[in-house]
């Protein structure tokens, strides 16, 4: 099979500004456009997607693949319903060493597998160069203040040194009326593509409700700018793909109808 997924790595130089949640939603918004999706939560830092997803992860995580004490086949996890599957973070809280050849195995692993797109929640700060071969795209998220953003221009220029297509998302936008204008963000970033999401009180509420907002209400702020991001991604994929996308538009439609179903059923419960 010669068709290879698409590794985008959601990164940034700080944390907190919103990698795993534009993760998990990009992830959901791919999945309802009906491609195959793998999330791993590759944050050693702070592995977070249990967290956010509300999942009791016993089973083996990424240090145990990356380690090569599990097989990626054997540690993945499904998400309920929407088909997800994921590499959670490790249950272990030891911090064994990630050495560079054995992230090189794990993302030579990964672009051997059988999904149209490979989301990575990664750790704040620059990511291994050795890895750089295997992403097709990153996003790099910033927020809209001085210091969040002279970091990501760093992130952003590290990418283009090693020629690893890019794009920006200011996330929680339209919060204060000191943040930075889009003339100060352009002047910081050139022309690397950007996508502004809102601050948008949904996201914190998800988090408690442990559920994307993406599944929650795809017409609230937050999930039209995933919406935006994912068409750029469909767009990509859709080059090689367009006769296939067009047959699979009445699944599309199928699915929307499924997912108001489901959403009804849960506020019965
Ligand atoms: N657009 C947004 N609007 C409101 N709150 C947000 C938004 N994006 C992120 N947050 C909140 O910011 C916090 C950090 O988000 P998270 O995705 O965990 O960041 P990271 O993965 O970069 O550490 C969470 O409490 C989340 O609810
Ligand atoms: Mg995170």
């Amino acid at each position: 099979m010669d068709r290879k997924p698409f590794i985008i790595m959601v990164a940034s130089q700080k944390g907190g500004v919103g990698k795993t949640t534009i993760a998990i939603n990009l992830a959901a918004a791919l999945i309802y456009r009906d491609y195959r999706v793998l999330l791993v939560d590759s944050d050693t830092a702070s592995f977070s997607i249990m967290e956010h997803l509300g999942i009791k992860g016993t089973g083996n995580g990424f240090k145990e693949i990356v380690s090569g004490k599990a097989e990626l086949a054997d540690s993945l996890f499904v998400y309920q319903n929407i088909d997800l599957a994921i590499v959670l973070g490790s249950p272990s809280d030891e911090t064994p060493e990630i050495k560079p050849e054995h992230l090189v195995r794990f993302y030579s692993q990964l672009a051997k597998q059988d999904y149209d797109f490979i989301i990575i929640d990664s750790q704040p700060g620059l990511f291994q160069n050795s890895i750089a071969r295997y992403l097709n795209d990153v996003i790099i998220v910033t927020t809209p203040d001085s210091p969040s953003a002279a970091s990501s221009a760093k992130l952003a220029s590290y990418c283009e040194k090693l020629k690893v297509p890019h794009r920006l998302v200011i996330n929680r936008t339209g919060y204060s009326k000191f943040e930075l204008s889009k003339e100060e963000v352009e002047k910081l970033f050139g022309d690397v593509a950007y996508v502004m999401f809102p601050e948008d009180k949904i996201v914190p509420e998800s988090l408690s409700k442990k559920k994307p907002v993406y599944l929650m209400d795809r017409g609230a702020p937050f999930a039209a700018a995933v919406d935006e991001i994912a068409r750029v991604y469909t767009l990509k994929a859709g080059e090689a793909q367009s006769e296939e996308a067009k047959s699979k538009r009445k699944g599309f439609f199928e699915k929307v109808a499924w997912w108001t179903f489901k959403s009804g059923k849960d506020k019965e419960e």
